[in-house]
């Protein structure tokens, strides 16, 4: 089985990985934390300050295409890899069931407005956020929405469907 979870930042998608990889005993992939190794760079402000936002991208196709032979996978997505169609279109080839994880923005602003590690959202978040919300739910197979659900409770969702 083939999962991967797609949501804006701050939308949970790395704890409720932790979750359904505990419930399922199925492993993670973290794209951010692959990016990063992969690259070179120790966070993602330096990734953005010496490479830009094209070099997250093309690295997220890269892994993406690397990591997907394997059988059973759960994918933590960064953010913003719905803007790349090909990354996306190569998860989908790849018989994987996409989860978007639907947050409202007013509780990822409550989540994320002391966070230093994404450049992105410290930018134009809700501007962001306006222009990323048609392309999750072009690319969901299933919405869950999660704002008064703790990781475990998504979790357990998620599996509801497959
Ligand atoms: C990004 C989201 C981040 C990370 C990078 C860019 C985005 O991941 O990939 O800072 O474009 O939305 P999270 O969604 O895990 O915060």
């Amino acid at each position: 089985m083939k999962l991967a979870l797609i949501g804006f930042m701050g939308s949970g998608k790395s704890s409720v990985a932790k979750e359904l990889s505990v419930l399922s005993n199925i492993p993670i992939l973290e794209m951010d934390q692959h990016v990063l190794n992969k690259t070179g760079f120790s966070s993602m402000q330096q990734l953005f300050a010496n490479g830009g936002e094209q070099l997250l991208r093309q690295t997220e196709m890269e892994l993406v295409k690397e990591h997907l032979p394997t059988q059973s996978l759960i994918v933590s997505t960064g953010g913003g890899i719905v803007t790349n169609p090909d990354t996306m279109l190569h998860l989908k080839n790849n018989h994987t069931t996409i989860f978007f994880l639907n947050t409202t923005f007013q509780t990822i602003q409550k989540r994320l407005h002391n966070d230093t590690t994404r450049p992105l959202f410290q930018q134009n978040a809700q501007e962001l956020y306006n222009l990323r919300l048609p392309l999750y739910l072009k690319y969901a197979d299933h919405i869950v929405s999660t704002d008064s659900l703790s990781p475990k409770e998504i979790a357990k969702q998620v599996l509801l469907f497959i």
